[in-house]
């Protein structure tokens, strides 16, 4: 491992436990203290952190709005554990001239998995089954027993067209044979939408009026806050279904809720909500909801890769060259 040159090693704070590999990395080349009860930081913590350390490493499960940055700041640098960034005020990080980084690139196919996971399982009422099974209810197999919708031949509608998107996308067009739109802030080229055997189209509305399942992959922030709000839910096909691996806050949740138990949607895969861990109880009552508890990333090989690469942030940071994943 190349040696940082450096005549002392720069203290740093990671915010929540790492997998043990990453650890050990960041051991022998910072001075690094680590959350060993792995409990969330709360917004005091968090600003006294800025204020002590070069660098502090935090993750979604982290809040770091205005307030945070508003004391002394010595940090130089936030090397987040992860590709989505909204719990982090931006502007704020940039006034204080606090460099951000993230993890794009090695999430992707995990995340992509998961959404596939949630589309099949709120399809083929995966969730549902397995909870009648367990529960001893199942009295055997019958011509109308727990009757799902079909995937395979189905028209998917992909909100933001990233690399996740794309991902998304490539499984659902080979693996299933689904026909797949999409809509996009920018123009994708044709050669690769292409590709994935997607059409592009000119509005959000455009996607949900043509879906039987609509897949949200665009960032959160305020610039994606509600996209999926009463109106839209509206806009969707009867009998659609909603999966989000995205961020809590594109969907108002308690639209969503509206549009469930209405029937204007026919169910949601969701593993991202408005304000984690917190699950309204209205969604976890519903038989026609798939929840997973925020599991896009989570393999072994992909977190250690999320991992290596905030080491390589960091590393690339405090040697005087530029940050591989600078967001700001
Ligand atoms: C991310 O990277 O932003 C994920 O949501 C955490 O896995």
């Amino acid at each position: 491992m190349e040696e940082l040159k450096l005549m002392s090693k720069p203290r740093i704070l990671v915010t929540r436990r790492w997998p043990t590999a990453v650890e050990a990395v960041l051991a022998e080349r910072f001075d690094v203290t680590f959350n060993i009860d792995d409990v969330p930081l709360g917004e005091g913590e968090l600003r006294q952190a800025l204020a002590d350390y070069d660098a502090v490493l935090p993750t979604v499960s982290d809040k770091l709005p205005v307030a945070v940055f508003s004391g002394e700041v010595r940090a130089k640098i936030l090397g987040n554990f992860g590709v989505g960034f909204n719990h982090i005020d931006i502007a704020s990080a940039k006034a204080k001239g606090v460099v951000v980084t993230n993890t794009p690139g090695v999430l992707t196919d995990c995340t992509a998995d998961i959404a596939m996971l949630l589309l099949l399982s709120v399809a083929r009422r995966g969730g549902e089954g397995e909870r009648q099974l367990r529960a001893g209810d199942w009295k055997g197999w019958c011509p109308t027993h727990m009757i799902g919708t079909k995937v395979t031949g189905k028209t998917v509608g992909i909100i933001g067209f990233g690399r996740i998107g794309k991902a998304f996308a490539q499984r659902c067009h080979f693996g299933f044979g689904m026909d797949v739109v999409f809509h996009n802030r920018s123009q994708v080229d044709p050669a690769e939408t292409a590709r994935y055997g997607a059409r592009q189209l000119a509005s959000v509305e455009e996607v949900l009026a043509a879906s039987d399942f609509v897949s949200l992959h665009c960032p959160g922030g305020a610039e994606n806050r509600h996209l999926m709000n009463a109106a839209r839910f509206a806009a969707m096909k009867r009998g659609a279904f909603l999966i989000n691996t995205a961020r809590g806050d594109v969907v108002d949740e308690t639209a969503l809720i509206a549009a469930l138990q209405s029937g204007t949607i026919r169910g949601a895969g969701l593993d991202v909500y408005e304000a984690e861990p917190h699950v309204p109880e209205a969604l976890r009552q519903m038989e026609n909801v798939v929840l997973l508890p925020h599991l896009g990333s989570a393999t072994e090989e992909t977190r250690t890769a999320m991992g290596m690469k905030v080491v390589d942030n960091l590393t690339a940071f405090f040697e005087g060259r530029e940050v591989p994943d600078r967001v700001v």
